[in-house]
């Protein structure tokens, strides 16, 4: 029998993401009584923080639970930027941030922003898997780039180089990565940046896992690049991958494009969530996320040595630069 209805090509080259399907099936088990560990999905097993929950309860109580602009509630920018200050030392001016649908609606805006039909953005190869669906759905070309520990499992300056092509748009990295929780060291990021630079391209850099680090100096990139595209989000770090929120800083001369986007994509990201945000910030809820991140380097600390134990090879451990976040699957 003949197929029903017109379906777009491009769905043929989109995969499903198949950790929900994992975690649907832990969840059937739980809903049964079965106790289960989560390692499948890159989730905090935390819940989000009692300040956080508060401030969205008290935002629905009082009722005021209309649009906020397309860039975010202006308070909630300010409160990103003040962020940067007090985490970085880092000055960003609150009309580069637009506030997301998570991390992932910043990936949607990027790509939809840079790519053009047929261009080609480089991926780190293992890399976020939704990251090759974001290109191909904006019609553009996913470009995986095979990494492997000499680089801590990133993407490099030279691989930049090598891989850049006429039809290059973007190279998109992440760092801590998933899935392997590496960093990339601040001054090949800023060597990458500087590529993308030459070439007339953009890097982007998801911080997604930032804060989720247990040894070395690490910083933003807006430290030191601000014509880099830099994306984060409230799910992991600050427990709160179901309330859909998270953010972007984008070069000055992308702000209204990307307002323009915002507005036709989605409107606003949740306000309750985003009402719930302005508590992130504040030092109560710093101090149990900084609690959480101790309990979570106990853990690392735990597993290594017993993974090691039963014959598994973690080359990059050694570098102790990595986080211990379990890592969405592919
Ligand atoms: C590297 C990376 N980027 C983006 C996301 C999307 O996260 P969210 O949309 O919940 O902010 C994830 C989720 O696991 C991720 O691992």
């Amino acid at each position: 029998m003949k197929p029903v209805g017109h379906l777009a090509r491009r769905m043929a080259e989109i995969e499903p993401f198949h950790v929900m399907a994992l975690l649907a099936r832990a969840r059937e088990l739980e809903a049964r009584g079965r106790s289960v560990i989560h390692m499948e999905i890159g989730e905090p097993d935390f819940p989000t923080p009692g300040p956080v929950r508060e401030a969205g309860i008290r935002a629905l109580r009082e009722g005021g639970v209309f649009y906020t602009p397309a860039m975010g509630l202006p308070e909630l920018r300010r409160a990103i930027a003040g962020y940067y200050r007090s985490r970085y030392g880092v000055e960003v001016p609150p009309s580069r941030i637009i506030v997301t649908t998570g991390a992932s609606g910043a990936l949607m805006l990027a790509c939809a922003a840079l790519v053009n039909p047929g261009n080609e953005v480089l991926l780190a190869d293992p890399g976020y898997p939704a990251n090759r669906h974001f290109v191909r759905v904006m019609e553009g070309v996913p470009h995986p780039v095979p990494v492997d520990a000499a680089t801590g499992y990133q993407l490099a300056a030279g691989h930049l180089e090598r891989h850049w092509g006429q039809r290059t748009a973007a190279a998109l990295v992440a760092t801590p990565s998933n899935p392997t929780g590496t960093l990339i060291p601040t001054e090949h990021l800023s060597a990458m940046a500087e590529v993308a630079r030459e070439r007339g391209g953009t890097l982007i850099v998801d911080e997604i896992y930032h804060g989720l680090v247990y040894e070395g100096e690490y910083t933003t990139a807006l430290s030191f690049a601000d014509d880099v595209f830099v994306i984060n989000s409230f799910s992991k770090y600050f427990n709160m991958t179901g309330w859909r929120l998270g953010w972007m800083v984008v070069p000055e001369r992308y702000v209204s494009e990307l307002d323009k986007l915002a507005q036709n994509l989605y409107l606003a990201a949740p306000t309750p969530a985003q009402r719930a945000a302005l508590a992130a910030f504040e030092p109560e809820t710093l101090a149990i996320l900084e609690a959480r991140v101790k309990e979570f380097k106990a853990r690392r600390d735990y597993l290594v040595p017993a993974l090691r134990g039963l014959g598994f090879d973690i080359p990059v451990c050694r570098r102790a630069r990595s986080t211990a976040m379990p890592a969405a699957g592919s």
